[in-house]
């Protein structure tokens, strides 16, 4: 990603270290880059905005006017600032992690992109105003409670919204249903669940989504496990879904009140889990 900017290298660099260790290439206009700061090796990309690029395949950004997107672990903001800067879309972006919103925020401020950055929780954030687009990028084997996320997305959605969901999957060819806990995996206590492909698109039928349809999979090497992929898949809100934003009684996002998912039934207790 590049940004231009009049900021004095020496100065940027400063900044920019205070954000660090970063995770994704952006050069500035300056010669400064991310990678000149301590970064994340294990993780850090030089493809920072591959997802969003193979995602405008599918959904189409130019097309929607007045467009707001929501951007769920948006990490340090690029892929809003992306859009906004794009396509003049309106970003809100959530990330747990305080240190990326502070970046976002930087970010976003210099590219003269108008986005609002959240400290926030996956499972919990949602807004009173509705979305056309929401971004699940990377986020979703980072929780305990995937699916309630993927319910809130659908939430967040208008009628005829977008989901862009790419995450990590298990995909054994013997059984379409199993999964894999990938708790603690690359000594990343936040990797919890690599669901199946299938168990993905299952949920999203379940929780409502329609014309879902798999963009992208490349095969990954998560500690030489086999059978796991990176999974892009697009899916929408039907058409003839409820607005929830019209509904004078919308709970502010501290209180919402999740419903029942579909049928499924639980039996038996299940503890509560730890995050470290
Ligand atoms: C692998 S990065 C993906 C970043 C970006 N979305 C992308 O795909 O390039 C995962 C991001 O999710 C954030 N994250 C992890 N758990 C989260 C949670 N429970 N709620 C919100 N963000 C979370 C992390 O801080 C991190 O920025």
């Amino acid at each position: 990603m590049h940004l231009d900017t009049s900021v004095p290298a020496a100065k940027l660099r400063a900044s920019l270290a205070e954000f660090q260790p970063w995770t994704a290439l952006i050069e500035f206009s300056n010669g400064v880059k991310t990678s000149d700061c301590e970064t994340h090796d294990a993780v850090f990309t030089e493809h920072t905005l591959y997802k969003i690029s193979r995602t405008q395949d599918y959904i189409p950004f130019v097309d929607i006017k007045d467009g707001r997107a929501l951007d769920i672990g948006c990490n340090a903001g690029y892929n809003s600032i992306y859009l906004g800067k794009t396509f003049g879309f309106n970003m809100v972006g959530v990330d747990l992690d305080p240190r990326l919103i502070g970046a976002a925020q930087y970010l976003s401020k210099l590219a003269g992109v108008e986005a609002e950055f959240y400290v926030g929780h996956a499972e919990s954030f949602v807004r009173k105003e509705t979305f056309d687009v929401v971004l699940h990028f990377g986020t979703l084997y980072h929780l305990y409670n995937p699916l309630r996320s993927l319910q809130l997305s659908f939430l967040s959605l208008k009628p005829n919204g977008y989901l862009a969901l790419e995450t990590q999957c298990y995909d054994d060819p013997a059984d379409e249903n199993l999964c894999y806990f990938i708790h603690g995996l690359n000594n990343d206590a936040t990797n919890y669940f690599a669901l199946s492909t299938h168990v993905v698109v299952k949920s999203l039928e379940l929780l409502g989504f329609v014309s879902i349809q798999e963009c992208v999979r490349h095969p990954t090497s998560l500690s030489d496990r086999p059978n796991m992929y990176r999974v892009l898949l697009v899916a929408r809100k039907p058409a003839d879904a409820v607005d929830p934003s019209r509904n004078r009684n919308w709970p502010r996002w501290a209180e919402i009140d999740m419903p029942a998912m579909g049928t499924t039934t639980r039996k038996g207790r299940i503890a509560a889990g730890r995050r470290s």
